[in-house]
C-alpha cells in the first residue's frame, strides 16, 4: 500500500471537489493549508477549534458526520434522548464490539456520536431496549455532568513521573480546566426540595461555555433516592464536584436553563462564535489518513491530511502548516493513527497497512465501564409512563427537560467493608495472571501493569467510587430501574484494525470480564442496586421486581445473568493513553504522539486510567488543557484565556452571529447551482455569517 504522498488520481479528485466551489465565492472554499487541522468535530474537537482559532492561527476541523441540523430539535430536547432517540439515525456510528468470550460471546452495541458535537450530542436509552430486548440497559442515558475524583487525577499525574508538562494533569490544574468550561445554575427552590438536591456553587464554573444545571421537572422518587441510600450506608455526598467522588447525589446535567435545551460542544463552542475568517469547520469529511514527510524515520512530520466526503470514492487533501490534532474519540483516534501506519507492528502487518512509525501502544489499554440494571414495576407515574401513556404533562417544556440524574458512587468500604485489604491483596496477586495475551510487547505489558497497579493499590482503597448506582425513570415499560456500573475495570481491551481500508470500522474488543474480579465487583454493585429498591422510602412505590426477578438469587445466578445482560455505560477511554513510551504510551504529557513531530491527540482516548465519572466533563477538561498547552507553545506571551461565552456573542466586526438554521439555508442556496457531488455535504464554515449577509 502506498504510504507517502498523493497519487495523481487523488490530487485530481481533490482538485475537482474543492475547485468547484471557487466559482461562487472564495469563502465557500476551504484553504489548501491550515496551521492546525483538527480531526473530529465532536465534543473535544469543537473546543479545540474555538480556542485555537481565537488567535492569528488558521484552523480547520474535519468531521465525518453531518451538521445534525435536521435533527436539531431531537438533540436539543433533553427528554428526546429517551423518547425520540438518535440511536437509529445516521448520527450514530453504531459500532458493535467483537464477540466477548466472557459475556456469552455477545457482540455488544457501542453507540458513538457522528455529528458536529460528537458523542455529547448523541444520547439515548429507549431504543436500546428495543434493539437488545434488554430493558435493563435502558437505564443508561445522557446529559449527566459528573466529575472525576481528586485521587484519580493525582494518580494519573503520578503515572507520568517527571515528564515535561505533567503539571497540567494534577487535580488543581485539571479542576481549574473543568470549571473554565462550565457555567453553573442551581435548581429552583421547588425542584431542589422535591428532588432533594444539594450543591456547592463554589465548586462550579461561572463563565464557561457549557451550562451545568438541573431539569425543571422531577419526581418524588428522585427525592427518595438519597434517603434509601443512606439507610444502606451510602452517605449523601458532601463535595462531589470538588474531587470527592463518593456518596449519593442528584448530579448536574448539561442543560441550558434559559430554554431547557441541551448544552453541548456545538452550542457552547461553535454556534456563539463571532465570524472568524481563520476558522473553518467541514462536516461530512471523514479523515482516511495522515500523510508524513519521510525525511526522517524517527520524528515524522505530518504534512497533509486526507479525507473523503463520498465514502472513499474520492480522496481530498489539505496541507498542515503546524500541527494535526486528533480529536476523533476513543474509537476514532486510534483508528486514524493505525490507518496512517502508526501503531503496533503486528496489527499493521495483519491488516495490510505499511508501517510508517512503530508505536505499540496505539489502541491498547482500552478501559470501559460495564453496567446492568434491576427493574421494578411501580404504582406511581414515571417519566416513561407519562410519555407512553400520554400523561397530562407530556408536551410541557418542563417535563421535556427531565432526564435522570440521581446517582451514587459507592467506594470500596461501601462494597467490601472490613475486607478491603484482603481484596487489594487478591487484585495485586492476580495482575500477572490476566495480562492481555493479545500483545507480546514489553512496553504495553508494562503499561498494563502500571495501570493495574495504580488501580489496585492507589484507587481501590481511596474514598473514590468503585461502583456507580443510577436511578432510572424513563423506561418504555413505565418501570423504574436501578443500575450498577463498574468504574475501574481490571480487564483491559483494545481497538485495532482488521483491514487496510480506512472506511472499514475498527475492531472494538473491550475484553469485558476477562479478569473475574470485574464481574465479582459488579456483582456486589448489582446486589446493592436491588437492595436500594428494597429499602424505604424507595420501596414504598415499587410493586414487583420485573428484571431479573425472583429467579436470580445466588451469586452464581447473578453472575450468569450479568454475562448475558451487562453492557456498556458508554465511557470507553485510554486507547491512546498518556503514559511513558516504555509503558505503551501513545502521547506524552503535552499530548504529542511519540515518534511524530507535529501530531497530538486530545480527547477521551488519552486518559490513562478509567475514572469514576461519566466522561463528558473530563473530556471538556482534557480539551481545555490541550488548548492551553498548544497556545502556550505557539503564543507564549498571549493570553490563553479567550472569552466568548454567550454574553460575548456579538462580533468584533459589528455583525451579529447568524442563527445556525439560517446559516444552513444560506449554505443550501449557495450550493444550489453546483455539482451534485457537493449537495450532500454540509460545509459549515463560520464564514457563513458573512455569506448570509452577502446573499441578503
Ligand atoms: C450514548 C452515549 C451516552 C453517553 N452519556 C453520557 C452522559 O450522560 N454523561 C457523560 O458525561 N458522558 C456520556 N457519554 C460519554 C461522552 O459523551 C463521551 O465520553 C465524550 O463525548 C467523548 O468525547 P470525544 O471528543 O472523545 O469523542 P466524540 O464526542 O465521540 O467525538 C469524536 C468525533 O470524531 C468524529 N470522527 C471519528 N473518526 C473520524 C475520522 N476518521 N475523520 C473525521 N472525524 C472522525 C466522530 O464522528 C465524532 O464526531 C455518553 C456517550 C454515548 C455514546
Ligand atoms: C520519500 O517518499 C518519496 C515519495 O513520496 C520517495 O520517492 C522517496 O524514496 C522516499 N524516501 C525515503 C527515504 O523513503
Ligand atoms: C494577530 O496579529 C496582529 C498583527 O500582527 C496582532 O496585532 C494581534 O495581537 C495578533 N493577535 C493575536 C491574538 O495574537
Ligand atoms: C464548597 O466548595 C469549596 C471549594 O471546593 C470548599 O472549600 C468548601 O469547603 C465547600 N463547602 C462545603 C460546605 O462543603
Ligand atoms: C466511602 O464512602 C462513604 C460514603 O458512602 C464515606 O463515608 C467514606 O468516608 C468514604 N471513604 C472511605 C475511605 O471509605
Ligand atoms: C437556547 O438559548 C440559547 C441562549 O442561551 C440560544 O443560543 C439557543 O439557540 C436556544 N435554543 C433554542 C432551541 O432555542
Ligand atoms: C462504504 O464503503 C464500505 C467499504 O468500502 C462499504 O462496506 C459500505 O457499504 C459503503 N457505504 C456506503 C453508504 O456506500
Ligand atoms: C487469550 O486468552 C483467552 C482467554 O482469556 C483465550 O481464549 C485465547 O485463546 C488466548 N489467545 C491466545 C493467542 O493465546
Ligand atoms: C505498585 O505500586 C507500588 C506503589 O504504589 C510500588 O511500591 C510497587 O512496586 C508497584 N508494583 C508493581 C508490580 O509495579
Ligand atoms: C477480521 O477480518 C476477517 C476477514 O475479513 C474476518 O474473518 C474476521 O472475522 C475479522 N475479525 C474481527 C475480530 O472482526
Ligand atoms: C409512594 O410512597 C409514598 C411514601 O414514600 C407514599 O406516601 C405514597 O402513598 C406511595 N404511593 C402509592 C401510590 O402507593
Ligand atoms: C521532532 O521535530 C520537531 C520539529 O521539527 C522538533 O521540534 C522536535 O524537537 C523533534 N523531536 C524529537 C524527539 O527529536
Ligand atoms: C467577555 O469578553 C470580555 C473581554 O474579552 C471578558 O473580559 C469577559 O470576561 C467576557 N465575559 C464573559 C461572560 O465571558
Amino acid at each position: 500500500m502506498m504510504q507517502f504522498g498523493l497519487s495523481i488520481a487523488q490530487i485530481i479528485a481533490a482538485g475537482l471537489t474543492v475547485g468547484l466551489t471557487t466559482a461562487l465565492s472564495p469563502r465557500t472554499k476551504i484553504n489548501d493549508a491550515y496551521d492546525f487541522v483538527i480531526v473530529g468535530g465532536g465534543q473535544a474537537g469543537l473546543v479545540l477549534g474555538a480556542r485555537l482559532s481565537n488567535s492569528n492561527h488558521t484552523v480547520l476541523v474535519l468531521e465525518s458526520g453531518g451538521d445534525g441540523d435536521e435533527y436539531r430539535t431531537r438533540i436539543d430536547t433533553p427528554a428526546d434522548s429517551y423518547f425520540d432517540s438518535l440511536w437509529t439515525t445516521p448520527l450514530n456510528w453504531d459500532f458493535y464490539t467483537a464477540k466477548q468470550p466472557n459475556a456469552e460471546n455477545r457482540e455488544i452495541e457501542w453507540p458513538r456520536g457522528k455529528v458536529l458535537g460528537g458523542s455529547c450530542s448523541h444520547i439515548t436509552s429507549e431504543s436500546w431496549t428495543k434493539l437488545t430486548g434488554n430493558a435493563g440497559s435502558s437505564a443508561i442515558n445522557g446529559l449527566y455532568m459528573t466529575r472525576p475524583g481528586k485521587d484519580e487525577i493525582n494518580a494519573w499525574q503520578e503515572m507520568l513521573g517527571d515528564m515535561d508538562g505533567a503539571d497540567k494533569w494534577s487535580w488543581d490544574s485539571f479542576y481549574a480546566a473543568l470549571k473554565k468550561s462550565e457555567t453553573f445554575t442551581p435548581p429552583s427552590d421547588a425542584i431542589a426540595e422535591q428532588g432533594g438536591i444539594t450543591w456547592n456553587a463554589s465548586d462550579h464554573g461561572t463563565e464557561g461555555p457549557i451550562h451545568a444545571s438541573y431539569p425543571d421537572y422531577t419526581f418524588d422518587q428522585v427525592g427518595d433516592w438519597s434517603t434509601s441510600l443512606q439507610k444502606i450506608g451510602v452517605d449523601i455526598s458532601s463535595n462531589m464536584y470538588g474531587g470527592d467522588v463518593w456518596g449519593a447525589e442528584v448530579s448536574t446535567s448539561c442543560i441550558n436553563p434559559s430554554n431547557w435545551t441541551r448544552s453541548y460542544s456545538r452550542t457552547g463552542y461553535l454556534d456563539p462564535l463571532p465570524d472568524r475568517t481563520n476558522y473553518d469547520v467541514l462536516a461530512n469529511a471523514h479523515v482516511t489518513r495522515l500523510v508524513f514527510d519521510n525525511s526522517t524515520s524517527t520524528n515524522l512530520t505530518a504534512s497533509s491530511v486526507e479525507y473523503t466526503s463520498d465514502n472513499g470514492t474520492t480522496i481530498s487533501s489539505v496541507k498542515v502548516k503546524k500541527e494535526v490534532i486528533l480529536a476523533s474519540g476513543s474509537v476514532g483516534s486510534p483508528a486514524v493513527l493505525l490507518y496512517s501506519g502508526v501503531g503496533p507492528k503486528d496489527v499493521l502487518s495483519d491488516a495490510g497497512v505499511d508501517l510508517v512509525s512503530e508505536l505499540p501502544g496505539v489502541g491498547q489499554h482500552l478501559q470501559d465501564h460495564i453496567s446492568a440494571t434491576v427493574m421494578w414495576s411501580t404504582n406511581v407515574d414515571t417519566a416513561g409512563s407519562i410519555w407512553y401513556e400520554d400523561g397530562a404533562d407530556k408536551t410541557k417544556t418542563n417535563y421535556l427537560s427531565y432526564i435522570d440524574d440521581a446517582i451514587a458512587y459507592v467506594n470500596s468500604t461501601g462494597l467490601y467493608g472490613s475486607k478491603v485489604d484482603e481484596y487489594e491483596k487478591k487484585f495485586l496477586a492476580d495482575m500477572d495472571k490476566y495480562t492481555p495475551n493479545t500483545t507480546s510487547d514489553d512496553g504495553v505489558i508494562a503499561g498494563y501493569k502500571a495501570i493495574y497497579n495504580t488501580t489496585a493499590s492507589k484507587i481501590f482503597q481511596s474514598p473514590m467510587g468503585q461502583i456507580e448506582l443510577l436511578f432510572m425513570n424513563s423506561d418504555a415499560s413505565g418501570d423504574i430501574g436501578i443500575s450498577a456500573a463498574l468504574q475501574h475495570p481490571f480487564s483491559h481491551g483494545r481497538i485495532y484494525i482488521n483491514s487496510s481500508n480506512p472506511i472499514d470500522y475498527p475492531v472494538i474488543d473491550p475484553n469485558y470480564f476477562a479478569n473475574p474480579s470485574d464481574i465479582e465487583m459488579l456483582l456486589e454493585g448489582i446486589k446493592m442496586a436491588r437492595k436500594v429498591g428494597e429499602t424505604t422510602p424507595m420501596s414504598n412505590n415499587l410493586t414487583k421486581e420485573t428484571a431479573p426477578g425472583s429467579s436470580v438469587q445466588t451469586d452464581d445466578e447473578w453472575k450468569q445473568w450479568l454475562r448475558e445482560q451487562a453492557s456498556t455505560e458508554f465511557h470507553p477511554s485510554s486507547s491512546c493513553a498518556m503514559l511513558p513510551k516504555d509503558q505503551g504510551g501513545v502521547v506524552d504529557a503535552k499530548l504529542r504522539v511519540y515518534g511524530l513531530a507535529n501530531v497530538r491527540v486530545a480527547d477521551a482516548s488519552i486518559v490513562p486510567i478509567a475514572l469514576s465519572s461519566h466522561l463528558m466533563a473530563s473530556t471538556y477538561g482534557v480539551a481545555e488543557q490541550a488548548s492551553t498547552i498548544i497556545l502556550e507553545h505557539y503564543d507564549p506571551s498571549s493570553s490563553t484565556d479567550p472569552a466568548f461565552s454567550e454574553s460575548n456573542v456579538t462580533t468584533t466586526t459589528g455583525t451579529t452571529a447568524t442563527p445556525k438554521s439560517d446559516k444552513k439555508n444560506a449554505a443550501i442556496t449557495a450550493f444550489g447551482g453546483l455539482s451534485n457531488s457537493w449537495m450532500p455535504y454540509a460545509f459549515v464554515s463560520l464564514h457563513f455569517g458573512i455569506i448570509f449577509n452577502i446573499l441578503l
